[in-house]
Parts: C-alpha cells; sequence; structure tokens
C-alpha cells in the first residue's frame, strides 16, 4: 500500500520514519521545490492506518504547492504528518518533536515547516532547538508566532469578495455565517465576523466556547443542513463530498480548512448546484503570507496586511475567469497556481 502511494504520487521525495519510542509513524512529503524551498506544515494526528497517514500528507503537500504558486510566494509545497497512537504530550511529545527536529534538519532547508492541525507555536520552539528550518517559533524565540489570527483575516477578506460576487455588495451585515471549527482559524474568523455585523453560527467540539464568542450553536450533525449565506469550514478536509454537497443550504463556500473537495468532481457539484465555493488553497493562504512573509521576506505589517487583503482581490479574479471561461472556481484556480509553476 506505502509502495503503490509513493510510485504513483507526482511529488518529489518521501522520508518516511517510525519512532520507536512513540509508536508513530512520521511522514515528510515533499511535493515541489520548483518555486523555491519547499514549506508546509507539521500535523499530528491519529490514523486507521499508516497510508491514511501517508495519502493524507501527499494531498496536503501538493495543494501546499498550488497555495504558495496562488499567491506568489517563492516556496514550494510539501506537508509533514506525524501519525501518532494518541495524541501525545509532556515529555513525550517533546522527545517525540525532537527527533523529528533531526529529521528536518538532515533535510538541509529543503523542506521548511509551520504549525498545522494540533501542532502549536510551543511546538514550533522545540523544533526550533534542533532545527532551523522552522516557521511560526513564539516571539521570544524569533518567530512570527501564531498564523491562525492572520489565516483568519485572509479568509475573512475571501468572505468579503465572495459576497460581493454572490450579492453584489460586501458589506456583511446581517449576512449568516457558519463556522465549522472554532480552532486558531476558526476563533478569531469568528471573532471579526461579529465585529463586522455577521449574524454567526458555529459548530465546535468544545463546549462553551461558540457561546463565549457570541455566536448562535449548531450541533456538529446538522451543520451541512443549516441554511446560511456562508458556509466556512474552518475544521477538518472532506467536508464537500458526493453526500453533503446536494445537501448544502448556502450559497458560498468559503473556509480554512485544507483538502475541503473529497474529490475533484466536487467543484462541478457546486458549480452545478449554484454554490460559489472559494478554492480552499487560495482563501487559507493568509499564514503563509504572514509567517513566510515576516520571518524570510522581512516583510513590515503594512506589506502583510497588503498581501492578505489581495486574497480577496485573487479570489475576484479567479471567480471572474471561471464565469468568462465557464470552469469550476477550483479550475480556475489551479490554472493560475500551475501557470506560475511552469
Ligand atoms: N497549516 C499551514 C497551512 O496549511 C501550514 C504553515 C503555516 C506552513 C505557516 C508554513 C507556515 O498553510
Amino acid at each position: 500500500m506505502l509502495e503503490d502511494l509513493i510510485r504513483a504520487w507526482d511529488g518529489e521525495e518521501v522520508v518516511v520514519r517510525f519512532d520507536e519510542p512513540t509508536g508513530s509513524w512520521i511522514f515528510v512529503c515533499i511535493h515541489s521545490t520548483a518555486r523555491g524551498p519547499a514549506g508546509g506544515g507539521t500535523r499530528m494526528k491519529t490514523y486507521a492506518e499508516p497510508s491514511d497517514a501517508l495519502a493524507d500528507a501527499m494531498r496536503l503537500a501538493s495543494a501546499m504547492t498550488l497555495k504558495m504558486a496562488a499567491v506568489d510566494m517563492p516556496f514550494g509545497g510539501a506537508k509533514a504528518v506525524l501519525a501518532v497512537p494518541e495524541l501525545v504530550d509532556g515529555d513525550r511529545r517533546r522527545g517525540l518533536l525532537l527527533r523529528y527536529a533531526d529529521l528536518v534538519a538532515s533535510l538541509r532547508g529543503t523542506f521548511h515547516t509551520g504549525p498545522d492541525v494540533n501542532t502549536t507555536v510551543a511546538d514550533m520552539d522545540v523544533i526550533g532547538e534542533r532545527c532551523p528550518y522552522v516557521f511560526c517559533r513564539s516571539e521570544e524565540h524569533g518567530g512570527s508566532g501564531n498564523p491562525g489570527p492572520y489565516t483568519a483575516r485572509g479568509v475573512f477578506h475571501g468572505i468579503r469578495a465572495s459576497v460581493r460576487h454572490v450579492f453584489g455588495t460586501d458589506s456583511l451585515e446581517g449576512r449568516v455565517v457558519l463556522v465549522q471549527g472554532l480552532g486558531s482559524v476558526g476563533g478569531p474568523l469568528a471573532e471579526e465576523l461579529v465585529t463586522a455585523g455577521a449574524q454567526v453560527l458555529a459548530s465546535d467540539l468544545v463546549p462553551g466556547r461558540a457561546e463565549s464568542l457570541g455566536a448562535e450553536v449548531v450541533p456538529a450533525e446538522e451543520v451541512i443542513g443549516t441554511e446560511c449565506d456562508v458556509y466556512a469550514p474552518c475544521a477538518l478536509g472532506g467536508t464537500l463530498n458526493a453526500e453533503t454537497v446536494p445537501r448544502l443550504r448556502c450559497r458560498i463556500v468559503a473556509g480554512s480548512a485544507n483538502n475541503q473537495l473529497a474529490e475533484p468532481a466536487d467543484a462541478e457539484r457546486l458549480r452545478d448546484v449554484g454554490i460559489l465555493y472559494a478554492p480552499d488553497f487560495v482563501i487559507n493562504a493568509g499564514g503563509v503570507l504572514n509567517s513566510l512573509g515576516a520571518e524570510h521576506l522581512r516583510w513590515t505589517r503594512e506589506q502583510i496586511e497588503v498581501r492578505l487583503a489581495g486574497i480577496g482581490a485573487t479570489l475576484w479574479e479567479i471567480y471572474s475567469r471561471a464565469n468568462a471561461e465557464g470552469i469550476t472556481t477550483e479550475e480556475a484556480a489551479e490554472r493560475l497556481a500551475r501557470s506560475r509553476l511552469a
């Protein structure tokens, strides 16, 4: 199974390690270094099989290549997965992260990492003890800190551009936005939306988080069928599929999760039911713009704000192209990215 996946992949390199002390599989998937060193987060998660973890890392890595190209960053795409038998903390977590850091350091800068699902700024500080190729360390340790609020800000700009495309005005006053997942991106996004006057509905696994943000709670199993203007998936990917798309009751899908489409055909399914889809790898690029921009390209706060707002402009252009060429927004976004990879 692992052999088949690696053989069929169109990426450049897969590094595999079994971490004996924690029983974890480590997969570093470097998809492309065509535009520069490959950047991508480190995800910690449990999977049924190691091959599921590898497949996830591979898909996430290709999405990073598209993301970097779509927002014109001089980086390639990669992703790492720490497939743990159960979530670890304390000394076991530290040990795993340090051994992982040695592995990343041994790649000598072809791969630069940052946080992703279940990894934090504190984890990046640990990795940074042994490895220089890490973004989003804490400010005390010379990093740019948590990218979540910047990813959220990019998504906010993307939602405004999408609302303007569908409703003719980008005012969020009274617009109903359903945020699925109030983690490091969904949380700050919900706050920005509330401030902008949107009516925020939220679904979250942690009790009390939605209420404290002033959002109306939607039970997890009701997210897909809930009527809203904008559905913002900000948890795990794959929520848009053959089974869920026909049940959606929104006009726009625009959120931060990576790999929202379960399969490519889901982009057509969304278009066919008249839902505008903001391609995930474009709308969620704010974290990368902030951390790579601040740490690698030495951008100022003002330059970063301009680039975050640019996510709205890029989506607007993608929507116009999709309309003009009769293609899905996903296809238009991929064409934009590929034109910068050629
Ligand atoms: N989770 C981030 C993403 O998917 C990964 C990342 C953050 C990579 C910051 C580099 C720097 O875009």
